[in-house]
């Protein structure tokens, strides 16, 4: 039994992947030359594409990590209600934060983030995000570099897990109907 074998559909394979975070690293390196951004991630699924992202930039780049629990929703459904597990441990004020997400669904969580990090006094901030999935946008999010849009299907792999498994997954997929008991989930 192989974790493969839950996938459905591979979506975005890991060299397509790859490419992608390479254009977007080098967009970065331009676009911050001479400045020394902090890449702001949110835990758990956005350390993948932050490691892959950060060893492409040509930067004196600093990071920090967050950890939200989302509350009052599903384990595949986003409430917008938002609890810091875990705060940054540096000051950003007059920094250039750059925020290197996983994936913008609802955008909930990021415009709750979006409003506490600008609280904290930052020169800049700027939006990374590997996917967009626009389909379910409830908060308008200003999104700055985007890897792909992506249609309304639930994915895992690179990072992203559905039930804390598949985040090891070198590739971004769709899992078997059969893995939910049946129904697909939201997300
Ligand atoms: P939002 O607040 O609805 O934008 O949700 C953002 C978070 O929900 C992401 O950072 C993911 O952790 C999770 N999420 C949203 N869609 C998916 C998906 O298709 N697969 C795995 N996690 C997802």
């Amino acid at each position: 039994m192989s974790l493969h074998d839950d996938v459905e559909e591979i979506l975005l394979d890991s060299e397509t992947v790859a490419n992608r975070v390479s254009e977007l690293a080098a967009e970065l390196t331009a676009d911050y030359a001479g400045r020394d951004p902090v890449l702001v991630s949110v835990l758990k699924g956005a350390l993948v594409f932050l490691a892959d992202l950060m060893r492409a930039m040509d930067l004196p780049s600093s990071i920090d990590l967050m950890e939200v629990s989302s509350y009052g929703g599903t384990a595949t459904e986003s409430s917008g209600l938002v609890r810091i597990m875990k705060d940054l441990s540096a000051s950003i004020a007059d920094e250039d934060v750059l925020i290197v997400e996983d994936i913008i669904d609802t955008g909930l969580t990021l415009n709750y983030l979006l409003r506490y990090l600008w609280e904290r006094n930052p020169a800049s901030i700027r939006i990374c995000c590997l996917l967009d999935k626009p389909a379910r946008r409830l908060a308008e999010i200003p999104i700055d570099y985007i890897g792909f849009t992506i249609p309304d299907r639930f994915v895992i792999g690179y990072g992203l897990d559905y039930d804390e498994r598949y985040r090891n997954l070198p590739y971004i997929g769709v899992l078997k109907p059969s893995v939910y008991g049946g129904a697909p989930p939201e997300g």
